[in-house]
């Protein structure tokens, strides 16, 4: 941990009360805020101005993977600030950024050998739609009819204007849809949420059903279909049907569709897998990576492609086929030393082997918390749980307010409550957080768990 504050600095009551004067919170109605401030966060501890420590139960936005202030990512960090904070990817690339490049390649699934880099989720799916749109332009058989994009039910893909346009959660998006491009959506592939009449055994088979019915009439002009894989996470940690994303694969191959995968939340190592896709052997035409590519340390994203897409793109200065999109921090070095150093961590510490117990005991606390009355679909995939309240709808808030209480933060949700902690977090911390809520549920219920 770092060193505390100096003689000047302001006291917790202070930087309360700056919070709440002048910090407008994203995701936050600021009419019902209570502050928070947090000065350090050490392993998968965050701990407040005030000195309380909480257990951080959704990796700081899903980001965290090693734990918080790891030396050998604080190391990697102030080794390239010494060497340089900032160094532009526009027509020159710094050798860090190079290697980083170098390394995604070699651990990204068959196929994708180019790399392009953003500074947040969003931007890689912006990328990634342009990339898909402009390739069906100047592709070798061009396909200019070809310019929507469809996505699945409740999708979040982010908030630029692009990402939002193929995002299917109204309360984020609904107002805007004055400015947002019409996208085509397909149902949702929740495994636990069927319509009537569809048994849990042809949900699969039903979701590829209703995809296939869209492809069918509308591939013409579908540039690309974007999914999260596995899990869909803002939608409400919506879990698919095994071998839908195999299935969604080859009704791209057949349909002529591109596919974009969004891993900006369960890419590295979130579903046991360094990449969700994997769990399929699917490889897509995109991968969007982001939040745990840096460990969850600074600000990285990045969209990888084949060739075959950025082959398109090549002729000479006049032609007009480049790519005109990139942000200034692009490839930023400092971010791409922590994103190797949390590569390096993967290896060296065995993360994905290592997670394999934590998982088990993720399950077995979850399957425990499906007894109580008030919980139902209880649901995993890798160290991503949730579980939704049967009946009343501020269940999950007083839940979360009860967990800050003793110790954790989970995200607040109205409906559910979900945990997706750091890959490093511990058996007793899975137990110690795992407690909290069974305890948080039993006290906010009034009914306990058999
Ligand atoms: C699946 C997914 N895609 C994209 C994004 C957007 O990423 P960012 O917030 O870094 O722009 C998010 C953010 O939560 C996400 O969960």
């Amino acid at each position: 941990m770092s060193d505390p504050p100096g003689r000047d600095a302001p006291t917790p009551e202070q930087l309360i009360d700056w919070d709440v004067a002048h910090f407008w919170h994203s995701f936050t109605q600021m009419h019902e805020y209570e502050p928070l401030v947090i000065a350090a966060a050490e392993g998968c501890e965050l701990i407040g101005a005030d000195g309380r420590r909480f257990l951080d139960g959704a990796s700081s936005m899903w980001c965290n993977v090693h734990g918080h202030a790891h030396p050998a990512i604080n190391q990697a960090i102030s080794e390239q600030l010494a060497r340089g904070a900032h160094i532009t990817s526009l027509g020159m690339g710094c050798d860090t950024t190079v290697r980083l490049a170098k390394r995604l390649v070699g651990i990204a699934p068959a196929g994708l050998d180019r790399v392009l880099f953003s500074s947040d989720g969003s931007s890689a799916i912006e990328v990634a739609l342009k990339t898909a749109f402009q390739y069906w332009q100047q592709c070798p058989e061009p396909r200019p009819a070809k310019t929507r994009f469809l996505a699945f039910g409740a999708a979040y893909h982010g908030d630029t204007i692009g990402a939002a346009s193929v995002g299917g959660i109204d309360k984020f998006h609904a107002l805007f849809k004055p400015l947002l491009f019409d996208a085509v959506y397909a149902p949702g592939p929740d495994r636990h949420k069927l319509p009537a009449g569809v048994a849990p055994e042809a949900a699969c088979d039903y979701y590829l059903g209703e995809t296939e019915r869209l492809l069918a009439e509308r591939a013409d002009e579908v540039a690309a279909v974007v999914i999260e894989p596995l899990v869909q996470c803002a939608a409400g940690m919506v879990m698919h049907p095994p071998g839908f994303l195999g299935g969604l694969r080859k009704l791209c191959d057949r349909y002529n569709v591109l596919l974009i995968l969004d891993e900006v939340a369960v890419g590295f190592g979130k579903t046991g897998r360094m990449f969700a896709c994997e769990h399929d052997g699917v490889s897509p035409d995109f991968l969007c990576l982001g939040k745990g590519l840096t460990g969850g340390y600074l600000p990285m994203a990045t969209t990888l492609t084949r060739t075959k897409i950025y082959n398109a793109f090549l002729g000479d200065a006049a032609s007009g086929r480049a790519l005109y999109h990139g942000h200034t921090f692009c490839g930023n070095p400092a971010s791409a030393a922590a994103a190797l150093a949390s590569l390096d961590l993967f290896e060296s510490e065995q993360t994905l082997a290592g997670l394999e117990p934590k998982i088990a005991r993720l399950g077995e606390r979850f399957c425990r918390l499906a007894e109580h009355p008030a919980v139902t679909n209880a649901r995993q995939t890798g160290i991503i749980a949730a579980a939704d309240y049967v009946a009343e709808h501020q269940v999950g808030r007083k839940v979360a307010a009860y967990a800050l209480e003793h110790g954790l933060w989970i995200r607040p949700q109205p409906g559910m409550v979900y945990v997706m902690p750091p890959l490093a977090i511990s058996l007793e911390e899975i137990d110690r957080m795992m407690d909290v809520i069974e305890a948080g549920i039993v006290e906010v219920t009034g009914i306990a768990i058999k």
